[in-house]
């Protein structure tokens, strides 16, 4: 690969210390591999990890749009990211390093987190939770959020986890939709040195959420929070009783049966419950970071973005432990108490591999070399990008600064709905700053126009992708006909990404952006319609529209065009008032950058709101086809 001819812009090759050390040389040979044999590709893969009995077929498409992998194979995920160690000396290697933000520290050995996640399990067996039930785990980064997820897993039941920016709306709808039968949660978090009192926001959830018969809490950050008797308890108080034994069998489930749901917003209406399975995410997931990261024994990854959102699930829980890896988790803000806390932490803890967002370097970059220079981050070998596109500035600096032009960044395009990359170099695979160069192994996308035909090269579409792959999401739960019609319909036989991207003629893939109702702000996916309903809710607002504009650290910031009620006057007060309320019902990343007052908003005769023109009149821009435009 290293040989190849490009055509297309600036090309970051490998240097020989990388390609000496991974494990992967040959990034064609097993493309092709997997191009022409996808069900073998992934077989073989499948087959490094542990079955309770194998599958009857690879992939079974008779279905589609609702494709199942390894079907007939008995599995649990649980069994092959902790129990699966116990035999052997990785029962003693560190499964978990974390940092809290005041500074303590906790470390698990795979065997103590066996053994916790084993008595947490059987609390949960004991208070009635069975197989398939729903619990939604709403915490902040400690390490029970990771023993919560697995004990559940262990079992079969079910977890939602929703993450702890979020706030009472939007933790009462999820919890609703998904009928939960239990909330895992902690008195609160510890951001910015200060307490996210996260136990409030529960008992205000749950005052409308009748599905929920008991509320566990941890005990994080020892402030006085409520409990009420017959519904709350201690999660320590519950880990200490005779019951809470260090054993527990795991539940051998059908390759197919649920993992977990993670709701996230799409196209119009109300957050969707993406839905995953055991047996497929576990073969995705163990084999992409495999690849990709290329973990080995020695390395200490560190995945900084949080579990309550697809990248954690996925590489900061599963991957790294079916990997058999050391992850390190770190509680709190990147800056504080200082703009060097990052780099402080790699240093102390020797982290070899950063998987980070765009938004997080673009902040920590306005602080200038300085602080990073403080610190000896030779232990680096690899860093890695997601959940936007990182503009070449961030490129440099991540790359020249913290990876001292050593360490190749893995730009990994993906979504909540694909569960693992899909669009990502691995470390032999020569980069160009910006984009994540090409499809993972067994993938194939392609740019597509309004009616699904492939557009020329340089030209920009909407990105699809044509292959199936084990650890995309089986339906909506709930849901599966918006399943059917918001990923399948537009172009039959072809996923759709929402996704706005070009193809360079190297074959190079190079995200735009969501063509949807989606925003990404900061790299947190959120929608208009959740954000708009939080306006609509304040008695002052009669109608509001949501969009997503330019934001230098951001990348987007989120602009709110609202028609106020009669008897309300446009103010800054008002402005100021709106964005807290908009804080308080939906979480400080929706807290919008500005409120514009209007008297009207661009609409379909159907009555739509049209945010594309709103964006491009704000943006100066040609507002386009306006011809289903009211007047
Ligand atoms: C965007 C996050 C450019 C994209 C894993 C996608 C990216 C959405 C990248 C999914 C990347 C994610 N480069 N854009 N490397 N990774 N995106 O579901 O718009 O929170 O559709 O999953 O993030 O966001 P989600």
């Amino acid at each position: 690969m290293a040989d190849r001819q490009f055509v297309d812009g600036e090309v970051v090759y490998p240097s020989e210390e990388v390609i000496a050390k991974a494990r992967l040389k040959d990034w064609d040979a097993m493309a092709r591999r997997a191009a022409e044999d996808l069900e073998g590709f992934w077989a073989q893969e499948a087959e490094e990890l542990e079955w309770y009995r194998k599958w009857d077929k690879v992939l079974d498409d008779s279905g589609k749009p609702f494709y199942k992998w390894f079907t007939g194979a008995k599995v649990n995920i649980v069994h092959n990211c902790l129990d699966r160690y116990q035999k052997s000396w990785r029962r003693n290697k560190l499964a978990l390093i974390w940092v809290g933000e005041p500074g303590d520290v906790r470390t698990y050995s795979y065997y103590a987190l066996n053994r916790e996640v084993n008595q947490f399990a059987n609390i949960l067996k004991a208070m009635g939770i069975q197989k398939g039930d729903r619990i939604t785990i709403y915490m902040p980064r400690v390490p029970e959020i990771v023993i919560a997820m697995l004990a559940c897993a262990k079992i079969g039941a079910v977890h939602s986890v929703v993450y702890g920016g979020f706030s009472v709306d939007a933790l009462q709808g999820r919890i609703e939709d998904s009928q939960s039968r239990m909330v895992i949660t902690a008195d609160g978090g510890w951001m910015n040195g200060k307490i996210v009192r996260l136990k409030d926001t529960v008992d205000e959830a749950l005052k409308r959420c009748p599905s929920v018969e008991t509320v566990i809490t941890v005990r994080r950050t020892g402030h006085e929070v409520r409990m009420e008797p017959g519904r709350d308890y201690w999660y320590h108080d519950l880990i200490g009783l005779p019951i809470a034994t260090g054993k527990c069998p795991t539940e051998q489930l059908d390759a197919e049966d649920p993992l977990f749901i993670l709701y996230t917003s799409g196209t119009t209406g109300t957050p969707k419950a993406i839905l995953h399975t055991h047996g497929g995410y576990m073969v995705g997931i163990y084999t992409t970071l495999k690849y990709v990261f290329d973990i080995q024994d020695e390395d200490r990854w560190w995945c900084a973005a949080d579990p309550g959102w697809i990248t954690g699930h996925s590489y900061i829980v599963y991957g790294p432990l079916l990997n058999g890896a050391t992850t390190f988790i770190y509680e709190g803000a990147p800056t504080y108490p200082y703009p060097d806390r990052w780099w402080a932490l790699i240093e102390k803890y020797g982290i070899t591999i950063l998987y980070t967002a765009p938004t997080a370097i673009r902040g920590l970059m306005r602080f200038g070399e300085s602080w990073p220079k403080r610190h000896d981050l030779s232990s680096l070998r690899l860093l890695g990008s997601v959940g936007e596109p990182i503009n070449p500035e961030a490129w440099r600096w991540y790359y020249e600064v913290i990876g001292g032009g050593r360490c190749p960044i893995m730009d990994t395009w993906w979504q909540t709905e694909t569960g693992m990359f899909m669009i990502t170099p691995t470390p032999v695979v020569p980069l160009k700053p910006g984009s994540g160069t090409r499809p993972f192994f067994g993938q194939e996308a392609e740019i597509v126009d309004e009616d699904g035909n492939p557009v020329p090269d340089g030209e920009e579409g909407y990105l699809v992708l044509k292959r199936p792959w084990p650890a995309m999401m089986r339906t909506i739960y709930n849901d599966p006909d918006r399943y059917v019609d918001q990923y399948w319909s537009r172009f039959p036989g072809k996923y759709m990404t929402g996704d706005s991207a070009k193809r360079d003629r190297d074959g190079y893939f190079w995200i735009i952006g969501r063509v949807d109702d989606v925003i990404k702000v900061s790299g947190y996916r959120l929608g208009t319609a959740e954000i708009e309903s939080a306006l609509v809710s304040h008695p002052a607002i009669a109608e509001a529209a949501a969009i997503g504009l330019p934001h230098e650290v951001k990348g987007n910031a989120i602009h709110a065009y609202c028609i106020l009620r009669t008897g309300y006057e446009p103010s800054e007060k008002l402005a100021e008032e709106l964005r807290q309320h908009v804080r308080e019902h939906m979480g400080p990343i929706a807290r919008p950058e500005k409120i514009h007052f209007v008297d009207k908003l661009p609409k379909t005769r159907s009555g739509k709101i049209m945010r594309r023109v709103l964006k491009a009149q704000a943006l100066g821009l040609d507002v386009g086809d306006t011809s289903t435009m009211e007047d």
